[in-house]
Parts: structure tokens; sequence; C-alpha cells
């Protein structure tokens, strides 16, 4: 969703911020602005639209600033037009500031405001804390104070960066539920709400805690809580590298993503399995030890792809830990005052770390004394803090909007985790080596799979003009073929369902004509048998099938339109292959169609909304 760059040092300001707008691009966004301190005052671009029109807006050979302030806008108040994009100033003009978040409060700020005589040019809560913070610094003629009054005062959530000519050697930043962090480079720091932004110029970063505030200027940094207390700013590295955030040659970063997957799901795999044992180490998970091998019950709470995960990982925990698993949307989990005590462990899947229902589930669960865990990707995010311990994916940072090689990477952990359980409690150890020995291999696999991907470009082009699509599995493949569905919408546009095989008779199958391609995800396993006959009756109403199906499988050829075929692996690990087809048939149909994949219309990388 909304990014946040701000600069200060040596170097040209309104450079180094528009490419850090480029790298937020990914996250989501309808408008864009900067804010310049020069010639005494703040010079503010901003308009509707992409951060190339925004650039071409910025006479940049005679710009000479060295300390400017940049946002995305994904529009949450107010419609995405140049009134409502950022940067917002107070009434004077000399104060600019750029918000991530939501000030819920603000309704009551802005009347009273009003009643003093401010006025305001935009519906946006940030232009209320921009005037608020105008007004105090009218009483205290202090930014830093006015900013920390300010902020003692909103409630709801909040990354800002605030510039003013009346104090032009600095920049505030401060968070509350929305990220924040401070690139320290040689002579200057970058400040924003996204690592990628800052990898460029040092991987030395401050990320800022909740409630806690930074007074950047050119030649150092204090951090303190906006209760005016010091903090010790721990310095931190990014944890990884630019080239990991750059298209290095492939068309899209989905396209990327999707061949990286052998070495991301390596990297979740690395130092974990201990095969001679069947064991797993899962270093994030030794300190709650002990009350995942008392747990009764397992939640498991995410949104999106990432719930898509978790049902899978509902099946495995149960298969092989024997514990009970529920899984929870975490928009619905929070809203509907779920039974859960201190003897229950939630964990909370998420790519960006950063799911604002997400971390609203796992802090109701807290309330109520559950253990929280956070299945996270990316490191240092709000998630992987909040909760008390975790494991991170390492599946490096995922640029395209739609997620793959973090599922797969969540499918893996997943896989670790449920083998770690079972070994602690039922599982003996050769079935623990059978099932390490298969996910080790699994990295291979999945390069062979992607040697396919002239075949699965050609079915594309075969079907994309479609306009509705259904997905089908059973058991582990169910969940598989939810995310199928969701990644052939989110991208192509195209109308897509996915459902358990055995559900169609009981009200999809009326959709099924010559013009309806269905997929089966039809992979050996205890009721492959059930999932032919489902294909039948597809075939008998002249449905169109795709089937993916494991190599060696001479049934399906006869019954399917087009298969493609992927490696045998254990049917509880078949959705880690099987997905990869379904993401390159989605991908190739969507380029087909001319969709911008990587940034599909009005989607964001990391929902900082509810
Ligand atoms: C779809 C997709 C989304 C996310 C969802 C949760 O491709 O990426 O459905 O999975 O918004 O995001 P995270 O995993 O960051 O919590």
């Amino acid at each position: 969703m909304c990014g946040i760059v701000g600069y200060i040092g040596k170097r040209k300001a309104s450079e180094i911020l528009i490419n850090g707008l480029k790298r937020l691009e990914y996250r989501g966004y309808d408008s864009s602005g900067v804010a310049l301190y020069e010639n005494d005052k703040i010079n503010i671009l901003k308009q509707q639209g992409k951060v190339n029109q925004l650039d071409r807006m910025i006479p940049h050979d005679m710009v000479k600033s060295n300390i400017g302030i940049a946002h995305t806008r994904w529009a949450t108040h107010g419609f995405p037009n140049y009134e409502n994009a950022h940067p917002h100033t107070d009434n004077s003009k000399e104060i600019a500031i750029v918000h991530n978040g939501i000030i819920e409060n603000y309704s009551a700020i802005k009347k009273k405001l009003l009643q003093d005589g401010y006025t305001f040019e935009s519906d946006t809560d940030t232009e209320v804390l921009a005037v608020f913070i105008g007004a105090l610094y009218k009483k205290t003629k202090n930014l830093e104070q006015a900013v920390r009054l300010a902020l003692n005062e909103v409630d709801g959530t909040y990354g800002i960066a605030v510039v003013s000519s009346y104090e032009p050697d600095k920049i505030i930043a401060a968070r509350l539920g929305s990220p924040m962090i401070l690139g320290i480079g040689e002579d200057e720091y970058i400040l924003a709400s996204d690592a990628a932004a800052i990898i460029a110029h040092t991987k030395q970063v401050i990320y800022l805690e909740d409630k806690e505030m930074v007074v950047v200027r050119g030649d150092g940094y204090s951090t303190k809580t906006i209760d005016n207390l010091a903090t010790t700013g721990d310095i931190k590295e990014i944890d990884f590298d630019i080239e990991q955030i750059e298209k290095s040659g492939y068309e899209h970063f989905m396209l990327k993503e999707i061949f990286e997957q052998p070495d991301s799901i390596r990297n979740s795999l690395r130092g974990r399995l201990i095969i001679d044992k069947g064991n797993v180490r899962l270093g994030g998970l030794n300190s709650v030890r002990d009350k995942l091998l008392r747990a009764k019950r397992i939640i498991l709470t995410a949104c999106g792809t990432s719930w898509h995960a978790a049902l899978t990982a509902e099946y495995l925990i149960e298969q092989l830990a024997h514990i009970p698993v529920e899984v929870e949307y975490a928009s619905e989990f929070r809203y509907r005052n779920p039974i859960i005590g201190p003897d229950d462990i939630v964990f909370a899947l998420s790519q960006s770390g950063e799911t604002l229902d997400t971390l609203a589930a796992i802090k109701e669960a807290q309330l109520k004394g559950a253990t929280t865990l956070g299945i996270v990707n990316v490191v240092g995010s709000t998630i992987a803090r909040e909760t008390e311990a975790g494991i991170y994916l390492h599946a490096g940072p995922e640029i395209g909007v739609a997620s793959t090689k973090a599922y797969t990477s969540q499918l893996t952990v997943m896989a670790l985790i449920a083998l770690y359980l079972g070994r602690q409690r039922y599982l003996s150890q050769l079935d623990g080596k059978r099932i390490g020995s298969e996910m080790m291999a699994l990295p291979d696999k999945i390069t062979s799979i992607l040697a396919q991907t002239d075949k699965i470009k050609e079915i594309a082009d075969q079907y994309y003009q479609v306009t509705n699509c259904l997905y089908l599995g059973r058991g582990v493949n169910f969940p598989l073929a939810l995310e199928g569905a969701l990644k052939l919408k989110e991208i192509s546009y195209i109308h897509a369902e996915g459902y358990p095989a055995a559900e169609m008779k009981h009200g999809p199958i009326a959709l099924i004509d010559e013009n309806m391609p269905i997929i089966f995800i039809a992979t050996q396993d205890e009721i492959y048998d059930k999932v032919l006959s489902n294909i039948e009756e597809v075939r008998t109403r002249r449905g169109k099938v795709i089937a993916i199906a494991n190599e060696g499988d001479t049934r399906i050829a006869s019954l399917a339109n087009h298969v493609i075929y992927i490696p045998n692996t254990l049917p509880m690990l078949n959705p880690i292959l099987a997905v990869v087809p379904l993401q390159l048939l989605s991908y190739y149909i969507a380029i087909k169609l001319g969709r911008d994949v990587d940034q599909p219309r009005n989607l964001a990388k990391s929902v900082t909304v509810e």
C-alpha cells in the first residue's frame, strides 16, 4: 500500500526520492508526490498517477535541494486525486508531512481545528494531522515538540515523515503500527517505510518501534519515544541484496519469482532438516517448545494466499502431529469473539508481516491469553515483532503483487512445523527421514516443472479469452484449487473459482459447458480415483479439462484435454509442486491479455487497512 521515502544528506534529494518511490511501486498506489526544501520554502509536487509522471514533473536540473520527503498513496480516505495526494501541509504551508496508516479520530481533531479557524483542502486524515502539527507549532515554536504532542493525541496507525522550512535542517519520522526505517549512510540518511527503498544506499538500518520517533539531521540522528524518553535505536543489517529486488533479465518480477522457487525453497529449508535423525531444527520455536508440546489445539490465521497456505497446513499438522487445527480468516476472527484461551497456539501466516487484519487477529488472541507465533517473510516486520516467537520464510523479497515464492515457502515451512510437531509426538524416525528426504528433493523437482514452461504457455494461448474458469481438487489439493483460482483472477481479471472437486455436483456443475475450462489437480493419492470420476462428469458436459497429474499416470491422458505432468512426491507435499504450473498458467494468460501482472489493478502488496 502507501510508501514513504525521505532523504537528508549531501546529494540531490529529488533523484534519490524518486528512485526510492520506484522501489516501492510494487506495493500498489494511485497517486504520488514529493516535498523538497529549497529557497527557504517547502516546494510540493504531487499528482494522481505513476511515479514516472511525477519524475517528469520535477525539473531535476534546477532542483538542488538535499532534503525532502516523498510518498505513494493508495487511497483510503478520499478519491485518488491531486488534493488527496501526499505530501500534505499545515495552513502556513511551511510544514509538510507524508503518512501511511489511518488516523481514526481525525474527524474529532478536524472539528476542533475548524472551530479554531483552520481550513482544509483535502478529504484526508493526513491533512488533519499536518494542520494539527502546524497548530501545535504555532504554540511551541518547536517542530519536534509539535510532532510529539500531535502524535500523543491521535488514535490509529501511522508511519510519518515531516519536513518544515521553520526548521529546515531536519526530518522527523515516527511509527505506530506502520513501518518506518532509518537507513544510515555515509553523511546521509534515508527514511523509508520499506527497506527496498534504502538498500541501494546502505544496509545499516534502524527499524523504529511503535511510538518511537527519530529526529534526523545531515550529521546525525536521535531516537526517542513520543513521550520524549531516549531509546537505544539498535542498528540492524538489511537481510537481502539489491539484485534480489531487481528483475535480473526477466520480463516481470512475478516470472522471476516463479523461477526463483527452487532457490527460495532451498533457503526456507536450509539448516532446518536433520535428515539422518528424521528431525527438524526450528530455533525460532525453542522458546515456546513446551507450550507447543502441550497444545491441545492450533489456530492458523491469515488472509488471501497466506490463508490458502494455512488451509494446506491444517491437513499437514493434523496428519503428522495429530493436533486439531482450525483455520481462520484473520478479518473474521477478530470480530467474532473467538473461543480461545491460554492453551491455544495461534500461528499468523503473512508474507509481508504487515497485514492489518492478521495483526489485529493476533492482538485479539493475545488479549485472550493464547500464545501467538508468526510465520513471516519480511524480517523485522510488525507481525514478526508482535508475536511471541516464530519462523522466517527466508524466501527473499517478493515484489510481484501476486504471491508465488512466498506461498511455496509458507507451505514448506508449515510442512517443517508439522514434521517438527509430529516427531515430538507420534511420528517415527523412519517416517521423519522419509518426509525430510522428500522435502529436500522438492527444489530439483520444481526445476523440472519449470522446464515445461513453453507447454504451459501454449495452453495459456488457447484459453486466454475465456471469461470463467473452475479449479477443482480434493484433500490437500483443495486449498490449492482456491489458490490457483485466486492467482488467475487477481492478475488476469478472469473470473475463477476454486472448489473441492466433489462439491462440483452440488452447484458449480451448472456452469459447465463447452466454453468452460476446468483445471483439475489430479495427483496420486488415496482419492485419485474419485477425482477421475469427477473429471468424467465434466467431460460428459463437454467442459475442457486441464489436468495437473503425476509423471507415469497413464489413465489421465485419455480423459483430459491437456495434462501437465509433475514429478511424484508424497501426497502431502504435492501442492508445493502442483502450484507451479498454476502460477505459470495464470501468468501467461495475463500476459496474453496485456495485464500489468506485477501491479494488478486495485491490489496492494501489503494490505495495511481493514
Ligand atoms: C495474493 C496475495 C494476497 C496476500 C494477502 C495477505 O497473491 O498475495 O492475497 O496473500 O493480502 O498478505 P500477507 O501474506 O502479506 O499477509
